[in-house]
């Protein structure tokens, strides 16, 4: 029987979400359909529902769902209680499950190119909620962290959630210093890029052995990545926490390895068409 699956959220006219696991479907052959719809605010309990009576099996959760859902839920697995948000739901025998695979998606976009965590330092710029996801599983895999964000009041208070669930973490202005030198990978999660703006301080310095990792996927390059690059640092962009938060959903829901090549395909095919044709 066709099992239907969902990303819930406002806006969503712009997610790859459904992109991506349908052609992980079609890849394996899986008897499956993955829609989106938007979600108001003021609508989630009516949309939770609906979900279930419509009888889907399970669904992602974005903006600005992602905290308020966990009212509306059964069980939370320790990734969603450790990041106080969920990503995703499943449906288990009646029951409504929430996990989260932001933080443990990024961990392993960053694994293809960082061989090691444990004991390196992580500097983290800007501190809202993906910065938290991020924070989190990053301190668990045993990285020292230093957050910066333009209310320096904001970096403090997380980097106090990380101290208080046995991580390592630090926080300090948002401008250039001393942690370019040996940062040993550098997150941008700030908003700033998305309209391809300039970061509002330069690399100068920064360690050419640095992982540089901007959660922007579009635009594919932001002129903090740009800089990046120029200064010697390998770069990524946000495509592969995107493409590993699915992938880790889809493992999830169906126990089994999701087909990760062709759905980072499909994602990077649909970026291209955007970028040419404007939809
Ligand atoms: P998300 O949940 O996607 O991380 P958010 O919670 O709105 O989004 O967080 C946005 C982050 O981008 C914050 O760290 C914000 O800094 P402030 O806490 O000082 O607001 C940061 N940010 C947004 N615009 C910025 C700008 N122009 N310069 C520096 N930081 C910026």
């Amino acid at each position: 029987m066709e099992k239907h699956y969902a990303v819930i959220g406002d806006p969503i006219e712009h997610s790859l979400s459904p992109i991506m696991h349908n052609a992980g479907y079609q890849a394996l052959g899986v008897d499956a359909q993955y829609q989106r719809f938007q979600v108001q605010a003021g609508l989630l309990a009516e949309a939770v529902k609906g979900l279930q009576a419509l009888g889907f099996s399970g669904w992602n959760v974005t903006l600005p769902h992602k905290e308020s859902i966990i009212a509306y839920l059964d069980v939370l697995t320790p990734q969603a209680m450790r990041a106080g948000a969920v990503n995703t739901v499943k449906i288990h025998e009646g029951k409504l499950i929430g996990h989260n695979t932001d933080g443990d998606g990024f961990v392993l976009s960053v694994a293809e190119e960082l061989k090691e965590f444990k004991g390196k330092k992580a500097v983290l710029l800007g501190s809202g909620g993906a910065s938290k996801g991020i924070a989190l599983a990053l301190a668990e895999q045993g990285m020292n962290l230093h957050i910066l964000n333009r209310t320096p009041g904001k970096a403090k208070d997380l980097a106090q959630v990380i101290q208080g669930q046995g991580g390592t973490a630090t926080s300090g202005e948002f401008s250039p210093g001393e942690w370019l030198r040996d940062v040993d990978l550098l997150v941008q999660t700030t908003s700033v890029g998305l309209k391809r703006e300039p970061f509002p301080f330069p690399l100068t310095g920064i360690s050419a052995q640095a992982l540089v990792v901007d959660i922007i996927f579009n635009p594919m390059e932001t002129p903090f990545l740009k800089e990046a690059k120029k200064l010697g640092c390998r770069t990524q962009n946000g495509l592969g926490m995107l493409l590993y938060q699915g992938a880790l959903a889809w493992e999830f829901w169906f126990d089994g390895q999701a087909p990760v090549e062709e759905m980072r395909q499909a994602l990077k095919q649909r970026l291209l068409e955007r970028m040419f044709y404007k939809h």
